[in-house]
């Protein structure tokens, strides 16, 4: 459904993006990670066909983002990082001009119209100036613009950027609602958004692509992953006895809390859980490691452990 080959980006003496390959299939969210200046919205940017590569190309369902745009922008919604929208035109005036600059029948466009403005709760603003709505609000008028022709790829450049966490979970609710016969790339430095909304992650630094995988799946490359953390009265007492397990690799003691990471394959927890009651320690809290996204980030985009 989209496919990059081999796209490089410099600026002058800058190589924003190093030779990213990869291809993307439909049902896909794909979470696209990195630091500030990764080359994010430069991949996004050429992926759309808003800038032009370097070198390498770009498709969508097949068709070249360059040379044949027409065809790949019929089939691509994009919202651009901080999205400029027409401030003194009404929601409804904005929208009505995208649909009619995609090419949209004009006897279908009401309909198109009211479904979109239902679909992201923005009815009720729809006669409002964009200027005078809030940054919720805007970010939804950003998101309907790149919806209103019903595209099978979105590539959204940090759309919860800025926003409060309720509306952050009205976006991520509203993509997940988009899930089934879409391709969707979300660019985004919020990591805990990531489980909950992609299922497959690319996290790029320097321009150049350092991990590609499922959530779960980085999850597991972290050291945190299946450790066991508690916290206990006498941290001191329990982390020396913690420390005589042969399952045990190391133990950790940081703000109050110990975390006891395993040997490879050892299954930790029962063997924590039976010398808490062994030793009768007075045991606040104690879980079992999923894996920690912000580890794994630092690793992969520094080389350097938490
Ligand atoms: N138009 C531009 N002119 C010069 N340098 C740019 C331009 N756009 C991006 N860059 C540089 O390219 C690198 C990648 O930027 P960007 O793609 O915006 O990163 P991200 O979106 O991951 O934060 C940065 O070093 C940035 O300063
Ligand atoms: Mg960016």
């Amino acid at each position: 459904m989209l496919e990059a080959r081999s796209l490089c980006k410099s600026f002058g003496p800058i190589q924003a993006v190093k030779d990213l390959s990869f291809s993307l299939e439909k049902g896909t969210v794909l979470g696209f990670l990195g630091p500030n200046g990764a080359g994010k919205s430069t991949t996004m940017r050429m992926l759309t066909g808003y800038l032009t590569p370097t070198r390498g190309t770009a498709l969508i369902q097949g068709h070249d983002v360059q040379s044949d745009a027409l065809a790949a922008r019929q089939c691509l919604g994009y919202l651009p990082e901080g999205a400029p929208l027409y401030a003194e035109m009404t929601v409804r005036q904005f929208l009505t001009f995208i649909a009619r600059m995609r090419n949209i029948p004009a006897a279908e466009i009401p309909e198109r119209l009211g479904e979109t403005l239902e679909r992201l709760s923005l009815t009720e603003v729809a006669c409002q100036t964009i200027e005078t709505l809030s940054k919720g609000f805007r970010r939804r008028v950003g998101i309907a613009q790149a919806l209103i022709h019903d595209p099978c790829v979105l590539i959204l450049d940090e759309p919860t950027d800025g926003l409060d966490p309720n509306q952050k979970r009205d976006v991520r609710r509203l993509i997940q609602s988009m899930l089934d016969d879409k391709l969707i790339i979300v660019s985004t430095h919020i990591l805990e958004e990531v489980p909950a909304l992609c299922n497959r992650v690319m996290i790029i630094a320097n321009g150049q692509l350092q991990a590609d995988d499922t959530p779960q799946g980085l999850l597991e490359t972290s050291r945190y992953y299946q450790a066991v953390t508690l916290q206990v009265d006498d941290s001191q007492a329990a982390a020396s006895a913690l420390s005589d397990l042969p399952e045990a690799a190391r133990i950790e003691l940081k703000h109050h809390e110990l975390t006891v990471f395993p040997r490879e394959g050892a299954e930790l927890l029962p063997l924590v859980t039976k010398l808490a009651e062994q030793y009768q320690w007075k045991v606040h809290n104690l879980r079992l490691e999923a894996g920690r996204l912000d580890d794994v980030f630092r690793r992969v985009t520094t080389g350097l452990e938490a």
